[in-house]
């Protein structure tokens, strides 16, 4: 056989083989904490999703993506992680953990957890060994300790700010400091250190030994670092190209990291798959996404548009281009645990609905600073909002993330008492930021009761009265519910799924948009006000009520033509 003909029967061999699960998946978030609390501590627990199984199945995810369910002092939601290869106890036991893998599997569920490779707790033995261990030691030399600057070292190394506000150096009682790229409580590990390397390569083994079917990996472009020193100031820093060699962001040695990590998921059947959680220039995302790397990368770009056709047909474009790029299929999420939720972003106001000119209010956590709800706020318009660009996304090439609450169209609650915040952006700043609480108070199972059915007890974060309405018992009797919109369209996406490309359908319109799949599956959202003729092609499903033959304002279509 000639070279040349045995590489076209490798292609073939290829082309024959289906597709890997997760390169068109629709993955639901579950923020464990906050999902469902079996024992009535107020904290969901892992049983607590477990008996939630059928409703996970019934919804039609492919895949469920579980934030940290860790050992942690929840110093950040559980992204402080004291020990990586256990349970919280308060959140179940390890056995509970292969329960929960069992009851998803049987349904047809996989699972992807959370990595935190970055920083772990202070609670964590490595640092309680390097505390007590003191200066010089070998525990210290797992995370970054230096002597200070200024008279007796009692000025920080550097004017460093981690990303949740405050200075990113702290001091231990002997005078020495550590770096924290994020709170006090999550020291950053020192990855240059060989045992380092390896405990995570055990974490990885561990979890996907356990059938664990892939990773989410947090902070992922922040790993490696140059510490040669002297440091640059913050300033320098900040002015320095984020080019792979940037002494703490996106550098081009976090990939030696993920070749090792590549090499022990390949080494599973089927091999285990990973996301990247990567803040980086759009250009350097495909390095995360290349199958040597982590395989696939986090695309924030919906998240962070307006609802507006031509951001998103920008974003649509540039990201398939990324995709294609890398050899990975793209990612699309609209709501995390990070951010506020989409229905909430999408009914605050956008200069082109305002008639008088008001000034838009910033996307992000800005608009629910301590005074709670906008003003402007339109609930309706934004759930309205919501359901349409979610139809869109699920109509999209690629694996869309779903995160818990958002099938309900739930809304972000702006209405925590301070005294009851726990997020860290929220103290770190002062209080100047409310921080990610909103977006992860319980989810409400029943219209009444205890917690709305998230458990026996009270919520660990407290939820308003207005959660009744948004509850699974209330939208699963209601056929124009979004959560039967969310099973519809998830059902049918599984049987429409075709190739991962896509082809626009000019419309004549700046503000509607239209696209057709290979199978000749259509996606027509009208970001505008006016309606649009759909010229007899029948719709399979709306996100709003389609009068005759015409889609409103604010709603997607998915039609077949000719049906
Ligand atoms: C990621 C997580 C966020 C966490 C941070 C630090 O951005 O999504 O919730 O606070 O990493 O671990």
């Amino acid at each position: 056989m000639t070279i040349a003909q045995a590489l076209t029967t490798d292609n073939l061999t290829k082309v024959e083989e289906p597709a890997p699960w997760w390169r068109q998946a629709s993955v639901y978030q579950i923020y464990p904490r906050s999902f469902a609390d079996a024992n009535g501590d107020g904290l969901g627990d892992l049983p607590g999703i477990t008996s939630r199984a059928d409703y996970l199945g019934a919804l039609g995810i492919d895949a469920v993506w579980m934030s940290p369910f860790y050992p942690s002092e929840l110093a950040d939601g559980g992204y402080d992680v004291a020990d990586y290869r256990n349970v919280d106890p308060r959140l179940g036991t390890l056995g509970d953990f292969d329960l929960l893998i069992e009851a998803l599997h049987t349904r047809g569920i996989r699972v992807v957890v959370d990595i935190v490779p970055n920083h772990s707790s202070d609670h964590h033995v490595w640092f309680q060994d390097a505390l007590a261990d003191g200066r010089g030691s070998a525990s210290r030399e797992r995370y970054i300790f230096r002597e200070g600057s200024g008279p007796e070292g009692s000025e920080p190394p550097a004017d460093w700010e981690s990303a949740f506000g405050g200075p990113a150096w702290s001091r231990v009682a002997d005078g020495q400091w550590y770096l924290h790229s994020f709170a006090e409580e999550q020291p950053d590990l020192n990855w240059s250190h060989p045992e380092v390397r390896a405990d995570f390569l055990a974490t990885l083994r561990f979890w996907s030994d356990r059938g664990v079917d892939g990773f989410r990996i947090d902070v992922a472009h922040m790993l490696t670092k140059d510490l040669t020193e002297p440091f640059p100031s913050k300033a320098m820093l900040d002015a320095m190209p984020q080019d792979g060699q940037h002494p703490l962001i996106d550098r081009d040695d976090v990939h030696e990291v993920y070749a090792e990590w590549r090499a022990l998921f390949n080494s599973y059947d089927p091999p285990r798959t990973a996301v990247a959680e990567a803040w980086v220039a759009r250009s350097r995302v495909p390095l995360y996404a290349s199958p040597d790397s982590l395989g696939q990368a986090f695309n924030f770009d919906l998240l962070e548009a307006d609802f507006d056709a031509d951001q998103f047909r920008t974003v649509v474009r540039d990201n398939l281009e990324l995709a294609a790029a890398s050899g990975s299929s793209s990612t699309w999420v609209l709501s995390n645990h990070d951010v506020v939720r989409h229905a909430t972003r999408y009914g605050l106001p956008h200069p082109d609905r305002l008639p008088d000119g008001r000034p838009s209010v910033k996307h992000g956590s800005e608009w629910v600073l301590s005074g709670g709800v906008s003003p402007e706020f339109q609930a309706a318009d934004g759930e309205r909002r919501a359901r349409a660009a979610t139809l869109f996304m699920l109509g999209l090439p690629g694996s869309s993330y779903l995160y818990q609450g958002e099938e309900l169209g739930l809304h972000e609650v702006a209405e925590i008492p301070d005294s009851q915040r726990q997020d860290p952006t929220f103290f770190r700043s002062g209080g100047a930021d409310s921080g990610r609480d909103g977006c992860r108070v319980p989810m409400p199972w029943a219209a009444s009761g205890s917690s709305f059915g998230f458990g026996p007890g009270d919520a660990h974060l407290p939820q308003p009265e207005w959660f009744s309405r948004y509850s699974v018992e209330v939208e699963e009797g209601d056929p124009d519910s979004t959560l039967s919109l969310y099973r519809q369209a998830l059902g049918l996406r599984r049987k429409l799924q075709t190739a991962e490309t896509l082809e626009w359908i000019e419309t004549g319109r700046n503000d509607v948009l239209r696209f057709r799949r290979p199978n000749g599956w259509e996606v027509v959202t009208n970001f505008g006000l006016t309606a649009f003729p759909l010229d007899g092609a029948r719709p399979l499903l709306a996100s709003s009520s389609v009068d005759g033959d015409s889609l409103p304002g604010s709603t997607t279509a998915w039609v077949m033509p000719g049906t």
